[in-house]
């Protein structure tokens, strides 16, 4: 669906596949019953709750409810979006996947590739305007940030000049198509007519992707003028949220961990440092596509951002997101408020090496934080901190680690270990006992979906529904007089049902794996929790024969209570309106007796 592979291919590659074999590539799994269970990979946890269900080919986390097929989870462990992983899995299978792509997916490719050729092309005439005569001054301003000639080769650092549409002339000069220019980034309509530069009068840092393609542009004024910096808008090649600045160096680096900092300047001072496992993040908060990117290529991550309050909140979130995908993570901190950049200017490379291993971990820089922040000179700040301090605590699954920081702690406040221990285990949520057997149907809570909406109870039922006949086909023989695909409420659900009921009523058979490969990431992951989540029961033909009955008394439910409704003010009905109503009324009633 959203890939150009044919459905049948895509289903082939699946089956060649297996989640158990691919899986085990990655996490160690143990049999546990007819399910293998493991370390998740993409949250810490120390007691396995990731399962990999073999009969079903799903993957499923009671920990952090990611989930989904094998092409699922080579996306998110190897970060690679839906048709990557696909490549990729074919590959692992020895298959051979046809070239020709669809003309919509085609025309996407060429487009990418002109805008990559664009790109490569304006870092060239950017590099060339540094070396112009004019722009003596931009050399000199790169010279006075001691930025070496070495790193403005290896960063490729650029000018854009003052005039209008220079780099726009050139381009169009060089043949490339107007409107492929304009999706570049690099040029937009001007107010009056015609087009002009994006980039004007700024020092120009290309941004690579992790295999070096040029994929957009950030450019720095050289005065005090606002704004500081500006880079690429999101394009066709360019996603801000899914690339690091530098990572096509720092993957080469060889050293177990990587170093992430906030700017451009702070990374090719490092790298100019000799420090080359460090990448920015380019002052946006870090997103998962980022972490993921970073956890592949290393054991541990050291965060650097500015010790500014903005960059200190900054950092505290990417930490506690790195931390959830599993990455061991520190923290350098700077002592004098200085970015990376500014401290090995002042301090050397070899200060800030030594900066590297006094770097903290995540439970050491939440404490320090805190203590900055709350005053201990008080009785009730010293309370304050030590509470704040036990739900940090809390948070460490680790028994040996929490207890050395508790007793660290206890030290230095001068209270007993036991009162601090006390206060930390008030606060550790118990874990939920996640293999419920036997479950029944009659629980559904309302779950809360992303945006804030809840799903009806209705809704919830069709999906449970659909599940047990997804992952049991021998239940459909006993209600397919029951099921009607146009009754399901929401669209998801009715391609669902089409798409189940249309294969077993051929007596063909189904399995979870392949019906998520119809579904978009997030409902599948969510399909999948539901499998794995709501549908443990111990008869499925009672189960899903119950769950019908609770559908069809909801929707007598929902129309009794439109009937009162319109019985109540009823201006507009007519007598015989009214007569209807009533009739339809003890119908219902008749109805949900004999369910
Ligand atoms: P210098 O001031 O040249 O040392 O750069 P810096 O990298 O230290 O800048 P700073 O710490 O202020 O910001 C960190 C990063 O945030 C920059 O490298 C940019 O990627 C980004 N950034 C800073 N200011 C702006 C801005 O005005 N607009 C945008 N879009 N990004 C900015
Ligand atoms: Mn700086």
């Amino acid at each position: 669906m959203y890939s150009y592979y044919p459905e049948e291919l895509i289903e082939e590659i699946r089956i060649n596949n297996d989640i158990v074999d691919v899986v085990s590539e990655y996490v160690k799994l143990e049999k546990k019953g007819k399910d293998y269970f493991g370390l998740c990979p993409f949250h810490k946890e120390k007691t396995p709750s990731f399962s990999v269900v073999a009969t079903k080919q799903i993957y499923y986390c009671f920990g952090c409810s990611k989930g989904g097929n094998v092409i699922h989870f080579i996306m998110n462990v190897e970060n690679l979006d839906y048709v990557e992983a696909v490549k990729y899995l074919a590959d692992r299978a020895r298959m051979e996947l046809p070239e020709g792509e669809s003309k919509e997916e085609k025309e996407k490719a060429e487009l990418r590739k002109e805008i990559i050729k664009i790109n490569i092309e304006a870092a060239r005439f950017f590099r060339d305007q540094l070396y112009s005569e004019q722009n003596r001054n931009v050399v000199t301003y790169l010279k006075n940030r001691k930025i070496s000639e070495q790193m403005i080769r290896k960063f490729g650092i650029g000018y854009s000049p003052h005039d209008w549409d220079l780099l726009y002339k050139h381009l169009t000069g060089m043949g490339f198509r107007n409107e492929v220019i304009l999706k570049s980034g690099l040029a937009q309509p001007a107010k009056n007519g015609g087009y002009c530069d994006r980039f004007r009068s700024r020092v120009i840092f290309p941004i690579f992707d992790i295999r070096g393609n040029v994929i957009g542009f950030g450019g720095r004024v050289m005065d005090d003028s606002m704004p500081k910096y500006m880079n690429s808008p999101e394009t066709p090649v360019y996603n801000k949220g899914r690339n690091l600045y530098a990572m096509n160096f720092a993957k080469h680096s060889g050293v177990k961990n990587i170093l992430i900092v906030e700017g451009y300047m702070d990374v090719i001072t490092l790298h100019q440092a000799g420090i080359t496992n460090s990448v920015a993040s380019l002052g946006t908060a870090l997103t998962e596509s980022q972490g993921r990117l970073l956890k592949k290529y290393a054991e541990e991550i050291i965060i650097s951002y500015d010790s500014d309050t903005a960059g200190q909140a900054a950092a505290m979130r990417g930490l506690d997101l790195l931390n959830e995908i599993g990455c061991n993570v520190k923290v350098l901190v700077i002592p004098d408020g200085k970015d990376p950049d500014e401290f090995i200017k002042k301090n050397g490379a070899e200060a800030f090496r030594s900066l590297i291993h006094k770097s903290i971990t995540l439970v050491e820089y939440k404490i320090k934080v805190l203590k900055k922040q709350i005053n201990t000179e008080t009785i009730e700040g010293k309370i304050k901190l030590l509470n704040n301090a036990a739900s940090v605590l809390a948070k460490v699954d680790n028994v040996v680690e929490r207890e050395m920081y508790i007793r660290k702690i206890a030290n230095e406040y001068e209270i007993t270990e036991e009162a601090l221990l006390a206060e930390v285990y008030k606060k550790i949520k118990p874990k939920s006992n996640f293999k419920s057997k036997g479950q029944d149907i009659s629980n559904i809570g309302k779950i809360k979906q992303k945006d804030g909406n809840f799903d009806s109870e209705l809704v919830q039922y069709e999906r449970r529904l659909l599940a047990i006949l997804c992952f049991d086909n021998s239940v459909y023989k006993a209600v397919k007089n029951k099921i009607n695909v146009q009754d399901f409420t929401l669209e998801e659900n009715k391609k669902i049902a089409e798409y189940v009921v249309e294969r077993l009523s051929n007596n063909k058979g189904i399995v979870p794996g392949e019906l998520l490969n119809i579904l978009d990431e997030d409902y599948a992951k969510e399909f999948t929790r539901i499998i794995q989540e709501e549908c443990n029961f111990e008869d499925n033909i009672k189960a899903i024969l119950d769950i019908i009955k609770k559908i069809e008394l909801f929707k007598i439910d929902k129309r009794q209570k439109e009937i009162l409704k319109l019985l109540g003010h009823h201006e507009g009905l007519t007598g015989g309106d009214v007569e209807n109503l009533k009739q339809e009324l003890q119908m219902l009633l008749i109805k949900k007796k004999g369910l």
